[in-house]
């Protein structure tokens, strides 16, 4: 079936999704941040891989982490990078999505990231764009947010290299959860013999199993021996009716305690996508704790970012 986010040649032309991402695309993304890593860390924190370039960042719904990491990393790569402020732009008096980025071609945009509340936003934009521009989905809707799936199996390979032999769990809202769906696809893409998701049923998708995941509703005997938890918030802003009791009652269930945590492997990792709710899906004292990535996480969005951006700009030459 013909990729939309594939050249004629196999390349990555847009990242719309990592669902249908081939492994080689994925590992060449992974491969390229860890070159990237180290940039960060310099007193000029630049490469002129993108020199000349302009990106735009369109973020019809709200972001820290994903806006932040994209704009820092596309000034590391030395792109000119324009912030739209949807709320402030003319997006308010009317105009239309597509004349927004029309205007933005028009003032010679290389490549646009959007994040946008309707799932399909970034493919919409993708299949406007001319030949030469690129679009990035920064996250639409419930469907896919593949640089956070990218950044988060780069982070898991950071600190447990042996994806071949890893079990994993994703713990919470994943009915509602653009995440943990880019999850899913890039652990089993990358080859992770066990995904285990573990929710109570009403925040799981009806047949998630045929996505290659072992489903739990018991968070105890689905933490049991897992190398890496992934905490998800709940996303009530995607939430129609009431799919839970109370918030003090789906901590005491799926809450990530210490207590809950000490099932886990001894050296588990523990991740959260951000942003938190501290006492609804996870205790501060493990978020805090010596066991957490979470912040590692945000630090390594940027490498990946860079790494996506210049693999779509065809270059990434040694950083
Ligand atoms: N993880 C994530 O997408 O966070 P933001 O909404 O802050 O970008």
């Amino acid at each position: 079936m013909n990729n939309p986010q594939l050249d004629r040649n196999g390349q990555l032309k847009h990242l719309l999704s990592i669902e249908g991402l081939p492994r080689a695309i994925l590992n060449q993304i992974l491969d390229t941040a860890e070159s990237f890593t180290g940039v960060s860390e310099r007193e000029v924190k630049k490469v002129p891989l993108l020199r000349g370039k302009t990106v735009c960042n369109i973020f019809f719904e709200n972001s820290t982490r994903t806006r932040t990491t994209f704009e820092l990393a596309a000034k590391r790569l030395s792109a000119d990078v324009v912030s739209l402020n949807v709320g402030t732009s003319s997006q308010s008096k009317g105009e239309t999505i597509l004349d927004t980025v029309d205007n933005l071609i028009a003032m010679h945009a290389d490549m646009f990231v959007i994040r946008h509340a309707q799932s399909g936003a970034a493919h919409f934009i993708a299949q406007h764009v001319p030949a030469d521009i690129h679009v990035i989905n920064a996250g639409d809707g419930r469907h896919s947010h593949p640089t956070q799936g990218l950044l988060d199996v780069f982070t898991i390979r950071r600190y447990k290299p042996d994806m071949h032999n890893l079990r994993v769990a994703i713990v919470g809202d994943v009915l509602h959860s653009r995440v943990a769906r880019s999850e899913i696809h890039a652990l089993t893409t990358l080859g992770v013999p066990e995904v285990r998701v573990i929710a109570p049923k009403t925040l799981l998708p009806t047949d998630v199993e045929k996505l290659g995941v072992q489903v739990y509703h018991d968070m105890r005997a689905g933490l049991k021996d897992v190398d890496v938890v992934m905490m998800l918030r709940l996303q009530n802003e995607r939430m129609s009716g009431a799919l839970l009791p109370s918030s003090q009652e789906y901590f005491k269930c799926y809450g990530l305690t210490q207590d809950k945590l000490a099932l886990a492997r001894p050296d588990a990792i523990v991740m959260h996508p951000g942003p938190m709710n501290r006492g609804v899906e996870i205790d501060s004292a493990v978020a805090d704790g010596n066991q957490s990535v979470i912040l590692p996480q945000v630090t390594y969005g940027i490498a990946v970012r860079m790494a996506v951006m210049s693999i779509l700009a065809g270059n990434t030459e040694a950083a």
